[in-house]
């Protein structure tokens, strides 16, 4: 963990400046941030916009609401998942917000702490649980989900070609005891030519687990949806994903947004007549400098996208 002179530092934001520009414009009011951590991005956005904005935070970690609780009289930190974004609002009675960020996956303190089982360089236990809430741990789906099953979550989340022979290996190696035992598996199920490339070959079939453990792809749909659904006119929601899942989804929402029209593609003329609720802030996404990716390793697959709600 790195240190600050004020202390640990719990994790370092990425793309700070990049997203404090982006929120800068919305001026005052009432900021979420879906996935509070260490509260790094909530913090430097206190400090640069001021006064005039308060911050709801939420994670679905209880240990990282610990940590932040008493960061500033101007954030409320609550222990929620985010696809509750929109129970959380009505039980406060906020019917909207000028901002809302999702800072997508784990933390660099979730994944440092062997003790979560997120790394596959840490021995630790098969669990991954975010927080409390997720419905299953590692070791349910490692030891005891069939090798279909097992093959299916490694090919959808992972993207890993070699997803078959990575579940027939995991089936055939049970009982598997902890992270170590499941990385050192995982990279002998895969052919010693595609080793070489792609980062440690146990990479992808982690991320696939956490996906399907925390079912972060179903939450990323409910939680954005309801940060859009929630914002002001001229509110801005900012994502920064780390795989291609999560950026596929917040692409496809936003441009969805930004079209408005949800005919059917084969329809000559638009019959629906929906007005857009977004303008998209960049058709690309925003990819992290070169000075970031070189001092903060967690940035390098960090992809950015901003859109903003427009008048109904
Ligand atoms: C990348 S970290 C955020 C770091 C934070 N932006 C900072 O600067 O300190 C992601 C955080 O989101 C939380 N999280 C992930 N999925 C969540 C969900 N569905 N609901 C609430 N929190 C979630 C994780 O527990 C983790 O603490």
């Amino acid at each position: 963990m790195n240190q600050t002179p004020e202390g640990p530092r719990y994790h370092e934001p990425v793309m700070a400046e990049e997203v404090i520009e982006l929120f800068r414009p919305v001026g005052s009011g009432l900021v979420i941030d879906a996935t509070f951590g260490g509260g790094g991005h909530s913090r430097r956005l206190l400090e640069a916009l001021g006064d005039d904005i308060r911050i709801l935070g939420l994670d679905r970690d209880p240990e990282a609401v610990a940590e932040g609780s008493a960061m500033d009289p101007r954030v409320e930190v609550v222990n929620r998942n985010y696809r509750e974004l929109a129970e959380v609002l009505r039980e406060r009675n906020v019917a909207s917000a000028a901002g809302a960020l999702f800072d997508l996956g784990v933390s660099g303190h979730q994944v440092e702490e062997g003790t979560r089982g997120f790394s596959y360089q840490r021995r630790g236990p098969l669990d991954m649980r975010m927080g409390p809430d997720a419905p299953w741990t590692a070791d349910d789906i490692v030891n005891h989900w069939t090798e279909s099953e097992l093959a299916g979550v490694i090919r959808s989340f992972g993207e890993e070609r070699f997803s078959a022979r990575v579940a027939a290996a995991i089936v055939a190696a049970r009982p598997i005891e902890d992270t170590l035992h499941l990385a050192e598996v995982v990279k002998a199920a895969i052919p010693a030519a595609a080793r070489r490339s792609g980062g440690h070959p146990a990479r992808r079939t982690f991320q696939a687990i956490r996906i399907a453990v925390n079912e972060e792809l179903e939450a990323l749909s409910e939680g954005l949806e309801a940060a859009i659904t929630h914002l002001r006119p001229g509110g801005r929601c900012v994502v920064i994903s780390y795989h291609s899942l999560e950026d596929r989804i917040v692409k496809r929402r936003f441009v969805a947004g930004a079209r408005g029209c949800v005919c059917p593609p084969d329809f000559p003329v638009c019959v629906c007549d929906r007005p857009a609720e977004l303008r998209l802030l960049a058709r690309k996404p925003v990819r992290p400098s070169a000075e970031e990716t070189g001092s903060n390793p967690r940035a390098r697959s960090a992809r950015l996208r901003a859109a903003e709600k427009v008048a109904a």
